[in-house]
């Protein structure tokens, strides 16, 4: 299956969503895609086929976001953690990044045709030297698409992320880029990887938030559901914006920067990109 699944919303879903789209819809959300495994146990699958499963439910996911028009949404597809999982599983699931990355390669016409921005947030480095081009190689064929940004969070943890920009900013002010007056929350936001979301929904009954996104949440409604990830349907995910409508707070306003943070901030993603670039021209 393709990255964006077509044909997946009849007229009553299509219905549903419109009608749900009248009141404030999202501008991020985020998954904690949780369940694969209890999912392959109950029907008699390997865990493998599990995870496939969700990556298919990831596709319809992501059509029914286009459709609400949700510019950003961020799923956590590998955690650092899950590298203790067994060999065989963590072979799979980056045999499945392999598949699904390598195919929005050949498909990359439809994936532009859609918009779809892909941005893979983590530790690359310790992804395999393949997957870690395909993936770089994803984020620079898409980054100029603007009607969805997908941040993939994969070899990541919220504590890896919130570590990595402290090293950042410690960079900065040795460099002189900036002064330790500088550092202030807003800062440390924006030199995180991913932002912040303004719905989070974890699937299969846990309510926890296993080292996802720790500071990007300060002020997220989560929404918890006891469905696996691989049965979240559109009713599921209308439920969550429901529950949203109900209980967002004010959207926040947007914060100006001084210029010599924005300068500071500016280097940091030429060099992110020159980082992708060397992945692909010299693994
Ligand atoms: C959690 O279920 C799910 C994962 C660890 C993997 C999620 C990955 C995908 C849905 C595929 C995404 C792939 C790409 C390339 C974007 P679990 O294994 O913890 O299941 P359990 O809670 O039932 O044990
Ligand atoms: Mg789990």
């Amino acid at each position: 299956m393709s990255w964006v699944r077509e044909n997946c919303v009849s007229f009553l879903e299509l219905l549903c969503i419109k009608v749900v789209k009248t009141g404030r819809v999202p501008q991020h959300i985020a998954f904690i895609m949780d369940g694969n495994r209890r999912f392959a146990k109950k029907n008699s699958v390997d865990s493998c086929a599990g995870h496939y499963k969700g990556f298919d439910k990831l596709s319809e996911t992501l059509k029914w976001c286009l459709d609400l028009g949700i510019p950003e949404v961020t799923v956590y597809a590998f955690s650092i953690e899950n590298f203790k999982r067994s060999k065989e599983e963590v072979d799979g699931l980056m045999d499945l990044a392999r598949d699904k990355f390598q195919r929005l390669m050949d498909e990359l016409d439809q994936i532009n045709e859609w918009g779809v921005r892909i941005h893979v947030a983590g530790r690359l480095s310790l992804l395999p030297e393949d997957l870690r081009v395909l993936v770089s190689k994803a984020m620079l064929a898409t980054r100029y698409n603007y009607k969805l940004r997908l941040n993939i969070a994969y070899a990541y943890t919220g504590r890896d992320e919130i570590s990595r920009a402290a090293t950042h900013i410690v960079d900065g002010v040795k460099n002189n880029e900036l002064s330790p007056q500088d550092i202030d929350d807003e800062l440390v936001s924006r030199t995180l990887e991913l932002g912040e979301a303004e719905l989070l929904v974890r699937t299969s009954g846990e309510v926890r938030l296993s080292d996802f996104m720790l500071w990007q949440v300060s002020n997220t409604v989560l929404y918890f559901t006891d469905v696996l990830w691989p049965e979240f349907t559109v009713y599921n995910l209308l439920a969550a914006i429901i529950h949203f409508q109900r209980n967002a707070p004010p959207p926040k306003a947007v914060v100006d920067i001084s210029e010599t943070k924005q300068e500071f901030l500016n280097k940091m993603e030429r060099q992110r990109w020159q980082q992708i670039e060397k992945y692909v021209s010299c693994p």
